[in-house]
């Protein structure tokens, strides 16, 4: 199994590349099903998720090259409707091919995603839209069984939660169905900007882009012609290089990035002490004199967002005074806490709020990582804590960040991976 090994009190300094954002990238190729010409997508990153995905495609009769960040997709030959339990049990992500599956053939058969270590995250919400879509919906053995023999019709949706995985399939649901549909309480994170962008760059008239009430036209049945998608930056890959700056109180940039997408972690991480240079698409972090508590809860987009929260949780470890940082979204998302307080953390929780009193130092130790934004809060403790830290079940983290440890050496950190030999 491999591990990080990383001996922590480096500065870091210069610049880091942004990677195209993995949760933009997969309703976008999500989205490609809706097409039955090629459509290539530019600036994908290079991670497990994304292979995941683009395997489901090709396992449905599409074809696919993929090579670095870019992929042609070519979805004419899909001959199966089936998204079968080994590639979703991989990544719960690929339920979004029930939408546009459902709406471009009538039919398809999805496995159920289940649980997951930072909650149950069900798909309830999908699930209820599609049916007042004129969809019979049936879970058997594991796999939702989706008909729509006449095709979707449009409805008026009104989601009770905000959902951004929901939001996403009745979009691509509704651009093909017929008629009107109107999404209440949508989701509105840019990853969502970019798919309405997509689908109306496609000709599919979309009101509301980037609002909590969108009205989609859908085409009844005739499919999707794409432009070329250049995906959008990883907000959540440059915050989490953000914080990696802040933690270890260096000076970095960061380019190709859009600090629209970021403002609510760069305003905590002013109120912590830090400063910035933004011009253009980079943004530089300078140090903080002291680094400040922080107060916040996460919430939808543009509120902090929840896969932000480990991060931020790694560097308050370090304030000088009581951090207190409340879960809204997950309800079991606080699985790096423990882990934290093995590197010397003092981490209390009480129901879905930590209260996080600053420490002055952490000490190196062997920890394991829990999901995808945990494991990079840990690395991000190992950057700073005196000695050797070892970070373990880094597969969470090779599904989302691309090259994380390439980009911290390159920015001057001591961190290796290696492999156990039992
Ligand atoms: C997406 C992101 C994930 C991020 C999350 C919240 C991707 C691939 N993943 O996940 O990184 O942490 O948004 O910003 O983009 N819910 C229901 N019923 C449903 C659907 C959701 O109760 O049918 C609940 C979830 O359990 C959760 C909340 O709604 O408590 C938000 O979940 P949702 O926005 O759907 O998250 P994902 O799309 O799964």
């Amino acid at each position: 199994m491999q591990y990080l090994e990383i001996r922590g009190g480096k500065k870091l300094s210069g610049s880091v590349t942004i990677s195209g954002a993995k949760n933009a990238a997969l309703p976008v190729i999500a989205a490609t099903i809706l097409s039955d010409k090629p459509v290539t997508l530019t600036n994908l990153p290079d991670v497990v998720d994304i292979r995941t995905l683009l395997t489901l495609l090709t396992m449905l009769g599409g074809t696919v090259e993929h090579k670095g960040s870019v992929a042609h997709i070519d979805n004419s030959s899909i001959n199966s409707h089936k998204a079968v339990y080994e590639i979703v049990s991989q990544m719960r992500a690929s339920i979004l091919v029930l939408g546009p599956l459902l709406t471009r053939f009538g039919e398809c058969e999805v496995s159920l995603p289940g649980g997951c270590a930072i909650g149950q995250r069900p798909i309830d919400l999908h699930l209820k839209a599609l049916e007042a879509m004129g969809a019979e919906i049936a879970i058997e053995s594991g796999y939702v069984h989706a008909k729509a023999p006449n095709g979707l019709h449009g409805a008026k949706i009104i989601f009770d939660k905000i959902t951004v995985g929901g939001t996403e399939n009745i979009v691509m649901a509704a651009a093909m169905a017929k008629g009107t549909t109107t999404i209440i309480n949508a989701a509105k994170e840019p990853e969502i900007v970019q798919l309405c962008e997509m689908i109306a760059d496609a000709g599919v008239s979309i009101k509301g882009i980037g609002t909590n009430e969108l009205v989609i036209e859908g085409t009844d049945g005739i499919p999707l012609q794409f432009k070329n998608v250049e995906i959008i930056p990883d907000r959540i890959e440059a915050g989490t290089y953000l914080c990696a700056g802040a933690i270890t109180q260096s000076e970095i940039r960061l380019e190709k990035v859009k600090a629209e997408h970021i403002r609510a972690s760069i305003d905590k991480l002013e109120s912590m002490g830090f400063s910035f240079d933004i011009s253009g698409d980079t943004i530089t972090i300078h140090p903080a004199e002291h680094i400040k508590p922080v107060s916040l809860i996460t919430i939808e987009y543009p509120g902090f967002p929840t896969d932000m929260q480990a991060q931020f949780m790694a560097v308050a470890a370090l304030a000088e005074g009581e951090s207190l940082i409340e879960e809204r979204l997950f309800e079991n998302r606080f699985m790096h806490v423990s882990e934290l307080n093995r590197l010397g953390a003092d981490i209390w929780l009480k129901g879905s709020t930590a209260a996080v009193k600053g420490v002055g130092t952490l000490h190196g130790a062997d920890v394991m990582a829990t999901d995808l934004r945990a494991s990079s809060a840990l690395v991000l403790a190992g950057l700073v804590a005196e000695g050797t830290t070892k970070v373990r079940r880094i597969y969470h983290l090779d599904r989302g960040y691309d090259n994380l440890e390439g980009k911290l050496t390159a920015l001057g950190a001591d961190i290796i991976r290696k492999k156990d030999t039992k």
